[in-house]
């Protein structure tokens, strides 16, 4: 099928959008691998003085900001629009209001240049950021840990994913967000706790919720309400925490049950490789953990993480997934509506 919509272009071009929460975003990847542009405008200090992204703000930016990154994202790959194979759009999950706004504008341009529209599920696009650091091969695990997401897919081949495990409340990345109000750190809160971290020790000791059950699930706001009653009664008894061994603590307890359920499900589904993806994936403690336990554990298996500049959201990761099911003949109609709960 990519044979059909790349005949009669000299170079494999996809024109991607994202628009699923607070980044706008859009990018030209070429052969689903090398990325000639990937622009994107976030609003993040919009959302701060709300602890959070609000929906109708979010879709207000994105409309303001779309056109300027298409036409962006066009002019630094030194792409036209007739060099182009397909449009492709990320159609769910995510925020209705903001994932229109992409599809709108996607089904517009696919419209006005005739070309095919691919939709692409964003925690897909998340696992293909990878494939920018390394080659993908099969079958692979992936832990995808995001604000919105934590779960264990499992892949036998490109484009086909089956979750195996997932949160049973709050994503991991939701957890550092909810505790970093708490501890006074600014909005999207993961970044700053991670480095905190690495100047704190395991003091207080959290809960490592369902670290030896049998199965591949995760739970997060056990860990999330212990560290919040710690620091309501330490207060409440007028009692100095230490912020960074706070920070440390709720760290060691997260990646402890990531780590220690990751590896058990690469070994009980006898993968190749080990793919951690999403913005939690940019966490330094994490991805130590996981490459020093694999190695010692598994050593056969590679390990793969996208660079920290597209762990968070972005359109490239959208337009290497979007090759692939381009490969397998999935395209969309213009009638393409937002799924916001899509899952694999
Ligand atoms: O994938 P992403 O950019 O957006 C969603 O699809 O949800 O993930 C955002 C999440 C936020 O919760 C943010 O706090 C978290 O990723 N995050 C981190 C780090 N950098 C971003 N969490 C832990 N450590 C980090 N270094
Ligand atoms: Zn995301």
């Amino acid at each position: 099928m990519t044979q059909t919509i790349f005949k009669d272009k000299s170079r494999k071009l996809i024109l991607a959008i994202e628009s699923s929460c607070d980044e706008t975003s859009v990018a030209v990847v070429e052969d689903g691998t090398i990325i000639l542009s990937n622009i994107i405008a976030s609003q993040i200090k919009s959302h701060e003085r709300f602890g959070g992204v609000v929906p109708e703000v979010a879709s207000r930016h994105h409309v303001e900001q779309i056109i300027g990154c298409m036409e962006d994202a066009l002019a630094v790959a030194e792409i036209n629009p007739e060099d182009l194979g397909a449009v492709a759009v990320t159609y769910g999950p995510g925020l209705v209001g903001a994932l229109l706004i992409g599809i709108t504008a996607a089904k517009a341009f696919a419209w006005a240049n005739q070309l095919p529209l691919i939709p692409v599920n964003h925690m897909a696009g998340h696992i293909y950021a990878s494939r920018f650091s390394n080659e993908m091969t099969f079958p692979l695990m992936a832990l995808l840990v995001s604000g919105g997401h934590t779960e264990l897919v499992y892949m036998k081949e490109h484009g086909d994913y089956q979750v195996i495990g997932e949160t049973r409340d709050d994503a991991a990345g939701e957890a550092y967000d909810k505790i970093g109000r708490v501890l006074g750190v600014t909005y999207p809160s993961g970044k700053i706790i991670d480095e905190m971290a690495h100047q704190g020790k395991d003091n207080y000791h959290f809960p490592r919720a369902m670290i030896n059950e049998n199965n591949f699930d995760f739970s997060f706001s056990g860990l999330k309400s212990s560290f919040i009653n710690l620091v309501h009664n330490a207060e409440q008894r007028g009692e100095e925490l230490n912020a960074f061994d706070l920070a440390a603590s709720f760290q060691q307890s997260v990646i402890d049950v990531l780590v220690k359920k990751t590896i058990r499900a690469c070994e009980t589904y006898d993968v190749t490789q080990l793919i951690v993806a999403g913005g939690v994936a940019a966490n330094k403690g994490l991805r130590l953990a996981l490459e020093t336990e694999l190695k010692q554990t598994l050593p056969d298996m590679t390990f793969s993480v996208p660079q920290l500049k597209l762990c968070g959201d972005n359109a490239a990761m959208i337009g290497a997934a979007a090759f692939i099911e381009a490969e397998k003949g999935h395209f969309a109609p213009l009638e393409l509506n937002a799924k916001p709960s899509l899952i694999f």
